[in-house]
């Protein structure tokens, strides 16, 4: 497969997609110049399905592996595993240039592209992610973050990798639940930029589901490709990569009034159903299209409505960051491939979208 160009000047990478890619690394990392010392972070879970493989390769291939484990969690993604981090990188003498390879999902490409972006004021980077939602969504893009109390990914750096390698072969060992949430996501980027996507979804979601390599690396493919390309024309955030918040300022609302209990994919769902269905009362969105995003979300596996306490959840949603001077910025499907702001969504029509 051809690499996805993340288009930024200085910062441009690719991102290598597809089956058994990481026996290509050390090729590249040669090529790049990376250095023979690497450090690689990853959680024990991902390590050992996957880690020892990896430092094989690279041993083989003549690359020092230094390996460094986080526990497996959302609570690790935090400033104190990230000390620990620091602490552990310089009594291996990590130095700046060494390259961190980050092995893992979400939560380890986050955490370990903050530690990228400030150790030694940034080495580079080269994420690895091994879910369907880092390959399609967190690994691209360049944002880090850690949690901090109440603030959740709210420290952290823009800070761009060198390269992205998503080897979809390492998906085999997903576990269902963390394929469906994924999921969530590639639905998103199909309606928000890719129409073929969606019908690739509609067409050979059976064979998705069973793992079929060829279906699955297409998907993760064409979802990147969307992630790329936006953030492509808007690294900061600031205008078009809030069409990738499609689902998730509702999406957001209900995973905190569930306290989390409720699967980011699952939310995501519930929130790009509740956005469609507004935009057909809108009239933006035609009603054939939502009842299209209906039948692949549940095909998926993913819930199209959920029982909410919906006062809470506009409660949340008034707190949400993408209020701006008391404007609700609200991202609404427009045709299965197009989405548009809106700030005209009030809090009547997401209650009455919930409930419907
Ligand atoms: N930076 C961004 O732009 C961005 C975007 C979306 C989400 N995120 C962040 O991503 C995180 C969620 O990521 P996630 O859904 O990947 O969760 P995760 O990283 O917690 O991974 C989910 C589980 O799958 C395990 N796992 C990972 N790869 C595996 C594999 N190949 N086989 C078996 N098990 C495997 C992990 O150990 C973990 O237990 C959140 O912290 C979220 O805030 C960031």
């Amino acid at each position: 497969m051809q690499p996805i160009r993340v288009a930024l000047g200085a910062r441009s990478y690719n991102i290598y997609n597809g089956r058994e890619i990481l026996q290509e690394l050390p090729d590249h990392l040669r090529r790049a110049r990376m250095g023979k010392r690497l450090a690689l972070v990853t959680n024990p879970t991902v390590f050992e399905l996957h880690g020892y493989q990896l430092r094989e390769t690279l041993s083989a291939a003549g690359f020092e592996v230094n390996i460094f484990t986080v526990p497996d969690g959302e609570e690790y993604k935090s400033l104190e595993s990230a000390g620990q981090l620091y602490t552990q990188f310089a009594e291996a003498l990590i130095e700046r240039g060494t390259p961190l390879l980050a092995l893992g999902g979400g939560v380890i490409g986050d955490l370990a592209g903050f530690v990228a972006a400030t150790y030694m004021r940034g080495m580079p980077l080269v994420q690895i992610p091994t879910t369907l939602l880092a390959q399609v969504d967190s690994s691209i893009g360049g944002k880090t973050a850690v949690n901090h109390g109440e603030l959740k990914n709210q420290i952290g750096a823009f800070y761009q990798p060198v390269a992205v390698f998503a080897d979809t072969s390492t998906l085999k060992t997903l576990a269902p639940d963390q394929l469906v949430n994924g999921q969530a996501e590639v639905i998103k980027s199909a309606v928000v930029g890719d129409p073929l996507l969606f019908s690739l979804l509609e067409r050979r979601m059976d064979e998705i589901k069973s793992g079929d390599e060829r279906a699955v690396s297409s998907i993760v493919y064409r979802a990147a490709m969307v992630k790329a390309n936006i953030v492509s024309r808007d690294e900061h955030d600031s205008g078009l990569r809030n069409n990738l918040n499609l689902g998730h300022t509702i999406g957001h609302a209900i995973e905190s009034v569930t306290d989390f209990k409720v699967s980011h994919g699952t939310a995501v769902a519930v929130g790009m159903v509740a956005a469609a269905r507004i935009a057909v009362r809108m009239r933006l969105f035609a009603q054939h299209d939502l009842e299209r995003l209906l039948g692949v979300i549940t095909s998926a596996g993913l819930p199209t409505a959920l029982e909410l306490n919906t006062a809470d959840v506009l409660e949340a949603i008034k707190h949400d960051k993408k209020i701006t001077d008391g404007h609700l910025k609200f991202i609404l499907p427009v045709k299965i491939g197009r989405v548009v702001v809106s700030e005209k969504v009030t809090m009547d029509m997401i209650a009455e979208a919930l409930t419907e």
